[in-house]
């Protein structure tokens, strides 16, 4: 029988390489790739729109040859980007290799802006909001967006716990993105365990960032395969 139902959109994992050992990189990015990441996260922070400092596009740069599964498909680098001014950054990562750059809409002074700098450079663009942003600008730009992005946590730190009221969040962006008919993938970053993603998924989210879940146990693959489990539950 042929279903005129389209076929649901993968659930993703995207561990964030923030709470990865940075003093071995790229057999952390490697690794987590053969345990099953479908893209890799990386969160960038300038000590201005949040309060810590990670990496810049040089550290992108070198870990995107690494980006790759078995197979020799590309994985794609989701940049996540907490800084403020956005344009010129952006830029930067584009040529660094990102494929999907998020950024906040309030450290942008003109998101619509923005947004057309991201595409032109030929990446797929995503809007980040935090935990008491609302997501009322979504109602002039949301046809322009690959991605939305929940933060469940206040951006700067891994190892925080979920905030609750994303939830409620992730349910009003679901909603916005059916009656936009367009192909958005909704991701939530921020303080997601094996144990508490299959409620968010449920709230509506499709693309699940995990930093400390990850790389703080001794087998990646176990834990991409717990989240996996309960996905599929
Ligand atoms: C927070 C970052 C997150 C963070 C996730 O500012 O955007 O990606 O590293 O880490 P966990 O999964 O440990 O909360
Ligand atoms: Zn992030």
């Amino acid at each position: 029988m042929i279903s005129s139902t389209p076929p649901k959109a993968p659930f993703v994992i995207a561990p964030s390489i923030l709470s990865a050992d940075f003093t071995r990189l790229g057999q952390e990015v490697t690794d987590v790739i053969q345990a099953g990441a479908q893209w890799i996260h990386f969160d960038v922070m300038d000590n201005h729109y949040v309060p810590n400092l990670s990496f810049g596009p040089m550290i992108c740069e070198a870990i995107k040859p690494l980006a790759k599964n078995a197979a020799h498909e590309p994985i794609p680098i989701d940049v996540h980007l907490m800084v403020q001014p956005v344009d010129a950054l952006a830029s930067s990562f584009a040529k660094a290799g990102a494929n999907l750059i998020s950024f906040h809409p309030d450290a942008s002074a003109h998101v619509h802006r923005t947004i057309q700098v991201i595409k032109s450079l030929g990446c797929q663009v995503g809007l980040a909001f935090n935990p008491a942003e609302p997501l009322s600008v979504l109602d002039w730009v949301i046809e322009e967006l690959d991605l939305i992005l929940i933060m469940s946590v206040n951006p700067g730190f891994g190892g925080q716990s979920f905030i609750p009221s994303a939830f409620k969040k992730i349910q009003e962006a679901r909603q916005r993105i059916q009656a936009s008919g367009k192909n958005i993938r909704l991701e939530v970053d921020g303080g997601i365990k094996p144990d508490n993603v299959r409620a968010i998924a449920d709230a509506g989210a499709d693309t699940f960032v995990a930093g400390s879940a990850i790389f703080g146990q001794a087998n990646y693959s176990e834990v991409i395969q717990a989240f996996h489990t309960q996905l599929s539950a």
